[in-house]
């Protein structure tokens, strides 16, 4: 059978780090209040110069290197983003000639924190129907772009940064590597609880994120601990077959909770969001780079993507490596 198999993963950060006592100069919250309801203790800023396209080049670039593919054999590239370069041309489009694979398909996703696994789905779908034979798939943002720095209740929840993959559409084994089963979901009832207040056919502006922090939290563990569920059942699998899960940082409590629900181990969790915090669509390749790399996840493994945003959106994916 034909799969889409991940060939590399890649990630880039902003040079600066922002610490919380950092933050607390200028805005009124403290470290503890932070960690204790977060867990998040840092997080990226995205500085002159350091934009969704550049951090999103650099991710691409290290998840190429990774795989061993050239970027001229990319033929399709899908960008997960809520924070574009610019209004159009995609941000992918940008990527795509920063890389020097003209040609090619080159579009992005917006569903916001469950971008890259809109971006996954979409991906391995045009894979596997021979749209392309190798693709990048990223998910890349500057949140503090669009942060209100008055807000304390949202300023201090996000970060900036990129995550890529490469996908290579193989003839495999039933046994063998690839996206084994995604599922995604939409519900637009919810804007009102997470949004950004402006844009370019109502505002005329970017606008700045708004959230009902309370609310979200309660949608997310449910809506997480379905889906997982869903992916693996999808799959033909359940939560015991799992050897990692690499869910979207927004929360370190959201994580705890919605492993609980699953009876999922909180060691198999791979947790980012101390020091990157919430990155939206950048957050799960993120994550699951710095597991690749620091050689927790290995090939063979099977790992879990879920992640909920904006919208709302939520969605979850497993992958054998
Ligand atoms: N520093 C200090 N105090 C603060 C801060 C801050 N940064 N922010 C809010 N407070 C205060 C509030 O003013 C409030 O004070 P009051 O009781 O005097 O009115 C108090 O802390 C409690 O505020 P709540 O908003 O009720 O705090 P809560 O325990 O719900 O925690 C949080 C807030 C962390 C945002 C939590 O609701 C949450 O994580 N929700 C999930 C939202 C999320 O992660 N969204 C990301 C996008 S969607 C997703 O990725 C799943």
């Amino acid at each position: 059978m034909i799969r889409s198999v991940v060939k590399g993963t890649g990630s880039a950060l902003p040079a600066r780090a922002v610490s919380n006592d950092e933050l607390a100069k200028t805005v009124d919250t403290s470290d503890e209040w932070i960690v204790e309801r977060t867990g998040i203790r840092s997080r990226h800023i995205a500085g002159e110069g350091e934009t969704t396209a550049t951090l999103a080049t650099e991710a691409a670039r290290r998840a190429l290197a990774a795989a061993g593919v050239d970027a001229s054999e990319i033929g399709l590239i899908v960008l997960a983003t809520a924070t574009p370069d610019q209004t159009f041309p995609a941000t992918a489009t940008i990527v795509q000639d920063a890389l020097g694979c003209n040609g090619g398909i080159a579009f992005d996703v917006a569903a916001v924190c469950s971008g890259f696994l809109y971006a996954l789905g979409v991906a391995d779908s045009m894979l596997r129907t021979g749209a392309a034979r190798k693709a990048l798939v990223i998910g890349a943002e500057t949140f503090s772009r669009i942060l209100d720095w008055e807000d304390r209740a949202t300023c201090v929840l996000f970060g900036d940064g990129a995550g890529a993959i490469v996908l290579a559409a193989e003839e495999v084994a039933e046994d063998g590597p690839g996206i084994l089963a995604t599922r995604l979901h939409a519900d637009g009832a919810h804007n009102a609880l997470l949004n950004v207040d402006g844009g370019p056919s109502t505002t005329g502006t970017v606008g700045k994120v708004r959230m009902k922090g309370r609310e979200v939290f309660r949608h997310a563990v449910v809506n997480l601990a379905e889906v997982l569920a869903e992916a693996l059942a999808g799959a033909g699998l359940t939560p015991a077959d799992v050897d990692w899960v690499v869910p979207h940082q927004a929360n370190a409590r959201i994580l705890d909770a919605t492993s609980r629900k699953l009876g999922l181990p909180p060691e198999k969790v791979v947790v980012t969001v101390d020091r990157h915090a919430n990155t939206s669509a950048a957050s799960v390749p993120l994550a699951l780079d710095v597991a690749v790399r620091d050689g927790r996840i290995k090939p063979g493994d099977l790992v879990v993507l879920e992640a909920m945003g904006g919208g709302f959106t939520w969605g979850a994916s497993a992958v054998r490596m």
